[in-house]
């Protein structure tokens, strides 16, 4: 199966993280670089599939052959991935943030007393609405980025997201999850799992890919 052709199929893979702003200077952001998207999107492409990438702010160059949606926050993140559809496989690599300020200061917020307590609301959760999306790809998968207890976290977004696999990768630790170009996934799916890697994430991005294939519906 390794390597198998993707010639027909339309993949969206989001990567990296969001930013949500605070007022014209300040953003609520996290850690990804987006290397781990960006390489499941190259593999993608690579292999023949017509792919859309919708990134979060990083800095890397649009892998050969991949159609490129540049997003800062995650409501703007899910309206480009919800706008991509249809597609026979969505891939949820991004570090969405889960709140963001409930109010964007128009101007730069003063410093005055000694705390400042910001009210944040939930952002939509696009993995989840993909998963039951009238036009919902035949294949839907997330990532899980954990410190601990990964099994029963993984276990639990694949749950209540409704999605097909779950990719986990261990965060807080050296080469693996956020930054690093290498990393290790567990990936999760009803009554089974595997493990890929440890290895550089663009190997890692195509064992998930034949994993993906090899978990397609009948
Ligand atoms: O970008 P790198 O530096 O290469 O790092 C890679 C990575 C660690 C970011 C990546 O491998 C990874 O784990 N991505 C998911 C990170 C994350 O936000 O995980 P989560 O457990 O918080 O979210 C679970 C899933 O729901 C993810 O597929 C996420 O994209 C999705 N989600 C989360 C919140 C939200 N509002 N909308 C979502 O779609």
């Amino acid at each position: 199966m390794s390597g198998a052709s993707l010639a027909g199929r339309r993949i969206v893979v989001s990567a990296g993280p969001t930013f949500e702003d605070i007022d014209p200077v300040r953003f609520i952001g996290n850690r990804s670089s987006g290397k781990m998207g960006f390489a499941v999107a190259e593999a993608a492409a690579r292999r023949g599939a017509q792919v859309v990438l919708v990134a979060g702010p990083v800095s890397l160059h649009t892998p050969q052959g991949v159609e490129r949606v540049d997003v800062r926050s995650a409501r703007q993140m899910r309206e480009a991935v919800i706008a991509a559809l249809p597609a026979d496989v969505y891939i949820g690599a991004a570090a969405v943030a889960d709140y963001a300020p409930a109010v964007i200061a128009p101007g730069k917020i003063k410093k005055k007393e000694e705390q400042l307590t910001l009210a944040l609301v939930r952002t939509p959760d696009i993995l989840a609405e993909v998963a039951v999306h009238e036009r919902r790809p035949a294949m839907v998968v997330g990532f899980a980025a954990e410190t601990h207890d990964v099994e029963f976290y993984a276990r639990g977004k694949l749950e209540k997201k409704r999605v097909d696999l779950i990719a986990a990768n261990r965060v807080g630790v050296s080469g693996s999850g956020f930054e690093s170009d290498d990393n290790a996934l567990t990936v999760y799916w009803a009554g089974g799992a595997r493990a890929l890697g440890p290895a550089p994430k663009t190997e890692l991005a195509d064992q998930l890919l034949d994993l993906i294939l090899t978990r397609w519906p009948a």
